[in-house]
């Protein structure tokens, strides 16, 4: 999604604005550009279509230079991808906005304007903010004000920021649905979207909240909440760990970041040598608040949502908790009925997805006891917005296809099993082996990942395909959707997933030699039932990929290829087969040369609905 980056100092900050972009290029996105104010108070500006590169080229043939700017990478939801429609947008030569979310009302705003006289350049809902923004600053009033009674009048979703030749030194920022963050330096002030951003300035971050307005300068800063009462708000300090440390030797962040799981894993997992999980690990109120719980929500999207739909079948076989599991898209918009004494559990990486957020506003009381957010990323608005908070320990997830973070997940939801289960049905010994499977996680995905090579093999066959089936059964049903997920998302290829008793049911008509099956076949209980199932696509003349346990011995034959698993606990399997549905995805993404961090039209946090 877009990125916005800002810097007022006493030194030049175009390298600060580009390097900011390209930190956030991660995020997707079709065009960046950005704007400073010269020493002459000149509004200077370059805007590319395509990537951060192009702008840096454009710089380099023609450097600007100031001490004061704003820069922006947008995805585009309001006009199709070009350097017209790129931001920063410009009014009457004096003052220039950036802006990630929608404005929703842009279109009653764009007629008025131009009734009063404003000319339009671009098809874009955020050109009224900025029109809007100069007929205040014409009126005589400070840009302060002026951005205070702009945004007074606007309805939907914004993370703004802008400048004015008139007040050369400041930027002023809002923040409402969008995350906005600003880097404390020493005589200087930074903005962005996103930390991650800042990182190669300042350690020092202050969190806007909703509604929060911003001026800010070199040496001052300036900020007051929804009401206009001025307010500080606290400055964390981001440790050297939370930063994403590059590529390292990998090709892709992908890679990186499914080699990290077992590190990832590994922090997530509280204490370790532990035999008990303590409640207080989802946060202080957490043994009140699950002692009432009788029954659990789990609202996501994506592979967040594949995450939930796991932790619905160790909540109610093993906790005994009734559980339902929503894509939040269409939970926010829906007439709902729910158990007395219901967790909502929100399940996101970024923790900002917009979805998910409204999700968690529009559940109140008395539908819940109380909320629980499993997500990534501390400081965000889902954990700033949820009675109790699980951070998982992923660390920076950079590639766009989730992969460390849902793995994490699945761990954060076996601890709330453990810790739901015990108030329930979950005898000591069984919670006493969990735990000691999860001790186990690290080593487990690590014997996944010696398996590389032969999963770069196997993925050599699905390049020239333009369609792919996954099966599943039971817990391993979502293993076959988020399979099929990370193989569309990255390689292009078309792919679906079913659980493997429906086969017949429908898609069983699409099996033939075109159409590789890939099953999820962990020796479990379901094993014999999902033989049959695989059999009956061999009969269709299907070419078949099984991921099998190593010691389950499934047999190889004409057009069934196995791939043998590690053995490692039953818990756990959930976790060691998406690693391994993780690689397959990658490398065939590879060998087919897509944009594996960056795949087309995809943007790493979803902040638009
Ligand atoms: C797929 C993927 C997405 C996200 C989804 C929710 O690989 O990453 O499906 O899972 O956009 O994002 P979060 O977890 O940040 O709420």
């Amino acid at each position: 999604m877009c990125g916005i980056v800002g810097a007022t100092a006493r030194r030049e900050v175009s390298e600060i604005l580009l390097e900011g972009l390209r930190r956030l290029e991660y995020r997707g996105y079709d065009s960046a550009g950005f704007a400073l104010l010269d020493a002459d108070r000149n509004l200077l500006m370059h805007k590319r279509l395509g990537k951060v590169a192009e702008l840096e080229q454009a710089q380099k043939l023609e450097p600007l230079h100031g001490c004061v700017g704003i820069a922006h990478t947008r995805w585009a939801t309001h006009g199709v991808p070009s350097a017209a429609n790129a931001h920063p947008h410009l009014s009457g030569n004096r003052v220039a906005v950036v802006h990630n979310g929608i404005i929703e009302n842009h279109e009653a705003l764009r007629s008025e304007l131009i009734a009063a006289g404003y000319e339009f350049v671009s098809h874009t809902d955020t050109e009224v903010v900025v029109h809007l923004l100069h007929r205040e600053l014409a009126a005589g009033k400070d840009l302060l004000q002026a951005m205070l009674d702009t945004i007074a009048r606007l309805q939907g979703a914004y993370a703004l920021a802008a400048v004015d030749a008139e007040h050369p030194e400041e930027i002023v920022a809002a923040r409402e649905g969008s995350p906005l963050v600003v880097g404390v330096g020493i005589g200087e002030h930074f903005l962005a979207s996103d930390p991650l951003a800042l990182r190669q300035v300042t350690d020092r971050f202050i969190y806007l909240q909703e509604g929060d307005v911003l001026r800010m300068t070199p040496t001052s800063l300036q900020l007051m909440d929804a009401t206009g009462k001025p307010v500080t708000r606290p400055i964390s300090t981001i440790s050297v760990e939370e930063d994403t440390g590059g590529r390292g030797h990998y090709e892709h962040y992908m890679l990186k970041e499914i080699h990290e799981q077992p590190r990832a894993l590994a922090a997530t997992v509280p204490v370790e040598g532990a035999r008990e999980i303590a409640d207080s690990v989802f946060g202080e109120r957490a043994a009140e608040i699950f002692d009432q719980v009788r029954a659990v929500q789990i609202v996501a999207c994506g592979t967040s949502y594949h995450a939930g739909m796991v932790a619905r079948y160790w909540l109610e076989e093993l906790a005994g908790i009734p559980c339902n599991v929503e894509v939040a898209s269409e939970f926010r918009y829906r007439q709902r009925v729910q158990h007395p004494g219901t967790l909502l559990v929100t399940i996101s990486q970024s923790g900002e997805t917009a979805d998910t957020l409204a999700a968690l506003r529009n559940a109140t009381d008395p539908e819940f006891i109380a909320s629980l957010v499993i997500a990534n990323v501390d400081h965000s608005s889902l954990v700033r917005e949820s009675d109790l908070v699980y951070l998982t320990r992923a660390g920076a997830e950079i590639g766009v296809a989730s992969t460390k973070a849902f793995t994490t997940q699945l761990v954060a939801l076996l601890l709330l099993t453990l810790v739901l289960g015990r108030r329930n049905k979950l005898d000591a010994e069984t919670a006493a082996e969990i735990v000691g499977a999860l001790h186990q996680v690290p080593d487990c995905v690590e014997k996944v990942l010696t398996r590389e090579a032969a999963i770069r093999e196997m993925a050599s066959a699905f390049i020239l395909r333009h369609h792919a089936l996954f099966l599943g059964r039971g817990i391993h049903f979502p293993i076959a959707l988020e399979g099929a997920l990370k193989l569309k998302e990255i390689s292009y290829i078309h792919a679906e997933a079913y659980p493997a008793g429906e086969l017949k049911h429908g898609p069983l008509a699409l099996v033939d030699a075109d159409m590789p099956v890939v099953a999820v076949a962990p020796g479990d209980d379901l094993m014999e039932k999902l033989k049959s199932n695989i059999e009956e696509v061999r009969a269709r003349g299907g070419e078949l990929y099984v991921f099998a346990d190593e010691k389950a011995g499934f047999p190889e034959a004409p057009r069934v290829h196995v791939l043998g698993m590690p053995d490692c606990p039953e818990v756990l399997k959930p976790i060691t087969y998406t690693v391994a549905l993780q690689l397959l995805a990658y490398y065939v993404a590879v060998q087919k040369g897509t944009d594996v961090d960056k795949p087309r039209n995809l943007a790493k946090s979803v902040t638009v609905e």
